[in-house]
């Protein structure tokens, strides 16, 4: 096992009625902006109960950021929060407003321009506190501290992450996803699995926890996610599907082992393009980057087909190839293609991702740092 430092600041309040509990985490005094997105939350109930708990604090919405957040939105809310005199912000929604809401928080603390947040690294040395109240399981940005933020002129979807963007808490309220259309709960189940995989199909440095909880997560998500779609109102599988995709991407199973990455940064370049949904980028450059890619991960790949899916017959190619065909079963069990052609994209633009990449400096990503732009084209021309 690598050396490592663990450290999460984000305290969860977990289970049904938990939104409640806001009005014991949230200051007193506090002057409270709410972030959400398109107005999932007005008809669900969520920011009924959300207001409920406030009580009589001071709050306003910032309503209409948007899946794949925008510069341009957020720097609306930036402008709305200072001129509320606003001290704390709640994002209530899925992975988009709690990023969008981390960005705002670093940009109302940040001097200068928050775009250099993202395009030049800038570091975020403060933010404003901020909580949030989870909508839908996928991402684990309620538990992180990264954030992904598109510039709609620009054509750029870019990362950041800084210790002053950690939620002070969030609420998961297994109960709020049973209004979420089936093709968020299919996105939420490939992003979270995908996560997994990001941080376990590497190279093995003898982190049997790490790996354990790995697979163990795994195949719970195997199991819950086709059950979720089936059955949208079992508590049960909602709890487990809610709190998988959380410690998918908190920073525990990814501590001490090496991290890839690489599936999520030629993702995003297939969303600032062609505006694809996260997670069905994923679905769709994560078969193909594994193919690609076997040589360099064939211990891991190999112990993922024995310990997630049960596959013992056969050469060592043989068991690979049925692992990654598994994985695209999966994905494609969970109604999420996983070819660019399902969505109706050829291969005239992969010389424009591939473009981008280089653009954005992601020319050696990876585990070995050794996904090359001619390494990311073998990737995207495998999944057309
Ligand atoms: O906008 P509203 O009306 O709320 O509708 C949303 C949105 O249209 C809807 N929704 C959310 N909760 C709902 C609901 N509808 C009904 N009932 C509910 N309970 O779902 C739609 C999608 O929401 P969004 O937040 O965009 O989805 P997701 O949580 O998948 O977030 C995706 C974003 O997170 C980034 C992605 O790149 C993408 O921008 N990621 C963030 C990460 C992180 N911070 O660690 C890691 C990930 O890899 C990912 O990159
Ligand atoms: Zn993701």
């Amino acid at each position: 096992m690598q050396n490592f430092t663990f450290h999460n600041p984000t305290r969860i309040i977990f289970g049904e009625g938990q939104i409640a509990a806001l009005n014991a985490e949230v200051p007193r005094e506090a002057r409270v902006l709410i972030t959400c997105g398109g107005g999932s939350i007005n008809t669900n109930g969520v920011l009924a109960q959300v207001q409920a708990a406030l009580g009589d604090r001071a709050w306003f919405v910032f309503s209409g950021i948007e899946p794949n957040p925008t510069y341009e939105t957020l720097m609306q809310a930036v402008a709305m929060a200072r001129e509320k005199g606003i001290d704390f912000l709640l994002a209530v929604g899925g992975g988009s407003v709690i990023d969008g809401t981390k960005f705002i928080a670093a940009a109302l603390k940040f001097e200068g321009e928050p775009w250099d947040i993202l395009e030049k690294q800038a570091e975020v040395c403060d933010a404003m506190p901020f909580g949030s109240v989870l909508t839908l399981p996928a991402t684990g940005s309620e538990m992180n501290n990264g954030g992904v933020i598109s510039h709609r002129a620009r054509g750029d979807k870019l990362s950041f992450s800084s210790d002053a963007t950690y939620p002070r808490f969030s609420v998961l309220d297994p109960t709020v996803t049973y209004s979420l259309p089936s093709r968020q709960i299919s996105n939420g189940v490939v992003d979270a699995f995908v996560h997994i995989i990001e941080q376990y199909i590497t190279y093995p440095v003898g982190a049997s926890v790490q790996d354990r909880f790995a697979e163990g997560l795994l195949i719970i998500l195997t199991e819950v996610g086709p059950q979720a779609l089936a059955d949208p109102h079992n508590y049960s599988v909602r709890a487990n599907l809610m709190w998988t995709a959380t410690l998918a991407l908190n920073g525990l199973i990814g501590a001490g082992v090496p991290q890839d990455w690489a599936t999520h940064m030629l993702g995003h370049e297939i969303t600032a393009l062609h505006g694809l949904d996260h997670a069905q980028t994923l679905a769709i450059v994560l078969p193909a980057m594994l193919s690609v890619r076997r040589n360099e991960k064939r211990a891991k790949l190999l112990q993922y087909a024995e310990r997630v899916w049960n596959i013992r017959q056969g050469s060592e190619d043989e068991r690979i190839s049925a692992a990654i065909t598994a994985t695209r079963v999966f994905f494609e069990r969970m109604s999420v293609g996983t070819r660019l052609r399902d969505y109706e994209i050829g291969g005239g633009s992969i010389s424009t991702l591939v473009a981008k990449l280089e653009e954005h400096g992601l020319t050696a990503l990876g585990e070995h740092a050794d996904v090359t732009p001619e390494v990311a084209r073998r990737v995207y021309q495998l999944a057309v």
